[in-house]
């Protein structure tokens, strides 16, 4: 995933530092390529022995040593993305007023990359007027900050500063920095999960789906540039990236209206949503009471979504639907295909162990419209989502 990336370090002395050990961890394992600058305070922290096995790069204290120098601009000019995490509130008051008094800094003061903090301070600290003007001073000269969180702190206190969780730093710096182009200028539109029909204010009739697998599609989508919109009805999953629109919806009729909206503006449609058939025909006011032996439930066909984006799609626009079976499942996947005129059916089949609802896996096949049929290998829905997105770009 972040292959040939290049990735500079920076650590400043604060107990947070513990945890970008595990993120250079992280990064290097996605194939990055870290190279790490600490200050003469980290070292109370982390031992660069540590971080140099981790990185497999030696570890950056000093501006010189002995007889060499270290060559702070070229540093600061092969990377990709200078990232200092922990920040510290001394180094965010160097930052702000250019001080130059270690080697973190000399790179700093000299990076021609974006650089990017993760601030890390008790509560109190990060209140400070002086931090806050520090802050505004580091925004305006480009500098891009990841959020603190709320929670436990050194000092035992529990409040705003804690140093963001190397998850959510590895997820920013791929979501701002290393997101691919395959997709860019285009405007991708997903439904997921299942769609649940009220019976009265606490009966409803749903389904299993969980949203996973069109949540793992948009995510593809989105690391290949695309600017993604998940229409998402009943759904056990979230995103962890902040540029995916996700809409809630409740009903069928719900994401009907939601999908038809934003289908106008969009180049791509997967309807992964299990969108329920039937809705009652009336819906209780008040909760049903249990006085009968036999109660039958009214039900009426509800809009088909994709038979709708299919009929009235613009050349220009690609739609693909899925096809979730129990049986018949070929010949129920080409009919789907036809009937609703869709470019095309990516089918499911709840027979193959491991695939469908729930799981973290699912083995697909796509039927094309004309006429091709490929049968993919049972992956993880990441995996699989993959392939669909691959599968789309050599289509269109
Ligand atoms: N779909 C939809 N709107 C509906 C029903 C289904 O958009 N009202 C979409 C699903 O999102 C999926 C495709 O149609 O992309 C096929 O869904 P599926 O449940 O497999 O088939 P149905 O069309 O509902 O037909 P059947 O239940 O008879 O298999």
């Amino acid at each position: 995933m972040l292959q040939d990336k290049k990735i500079l370090i920076g650590i400043t002395g604060s107990i947070a530092a513990y945890k970008t050990i595990l993120l250079v961890r992280m990064l290097v394992k996605a194939g990055a390529d870290v190279k790490i600058v600490i200050t003469p305070s980290a070292k109370d922290f982390v031992s660069p022995l540590v971080l140099s096995t981790l990185s497999k790069n030696k570890t950056i204290s000093e501006l010189s040593t002995n007889d060499s120098w270290e060559n702070h601009v070229m540093l600061g000019r092969w990377a990709d993305v200078f990232l200092i995490a922990p920040l510290s509130c001394n180094t965010l008051a160097k930052m702000a007023n250019g001080i130059c008094d270690n080697v973190l800094m000399a790179i700093y003061l000299s990076a021609t990359c974006p650089v990017v903090v993760a601030p890390a301070m008790d509560e109190d600290m990060w209140k400070h007027a002086a931090t806050k003007r520090n802050m505004a001073t580091l925004k305006k000269d480009s500098v891009q900050f990841i959020d603190v969180n709320n929670g436990e702190l050194a000092s035992g206190l529990i409040g705003e500063g804690r140093m963001a969780e190397p998850e959510e730093i590895f997820t920013f710096l791929i979501e701002n920095f290393f997101r691919t182009t395959e997709f860019v200028g285009k405007k991708i539109l997903i439904t997921a999960g299942g769609t649940i029909e009220a019976i009265d204010p606490v009966r409803f009739i749903s389904n299993h789906s969980t949203g996973k697998m069109g949540f793992a599609i948009a995510e593809a989508f989105y690391l290949q540039g695309a600017e993604v919109i998940i229409v998402a009805g009943n759904v056990q999953v979230t995103t962890k990236y902040k540029g995916i629109k996700v809409v809630s919806v409740t009903s069928a009729d719900e994401m009907y209206k939601a999908t038809l909206q934003y289908f106008k503006l969009s180049n791509i449609a997967v309807l992964s949503a299990a969108v329920a058939d039937y809705k009652p025909i009336t819906t209780a006011k008040e909760k049903i009471k249990k006085k009968e032996q036999i109660l039958s439930l009214n039900l009426i066909k509800n809009k088909d979504i994709l038979a709708t984006l299919g009929n009235t799609k613009k050349r220009n626009q690609f739609v693909v639907g899925f096809a979730l079976e129990t049986n018949n499942e070929n010949e129920n996947a080409l009919n789907k295909l036809k009937s609703k005129k869709v470019d095309v059916i990516i089918l499911n089949s709840l027979k193959q162990k491991g695939a469908g609802f729930k799981t973290n896996t699912n083995q697909i096949s796509i039927y094309n419209k004309n006429g091709s049929v490929i049968n993919f290998d049972l992956k993880t829905k990441a995996a699989v989502a993959n392939d669909i997105v691959k599968y789309i770009k050599n289509s269109i």
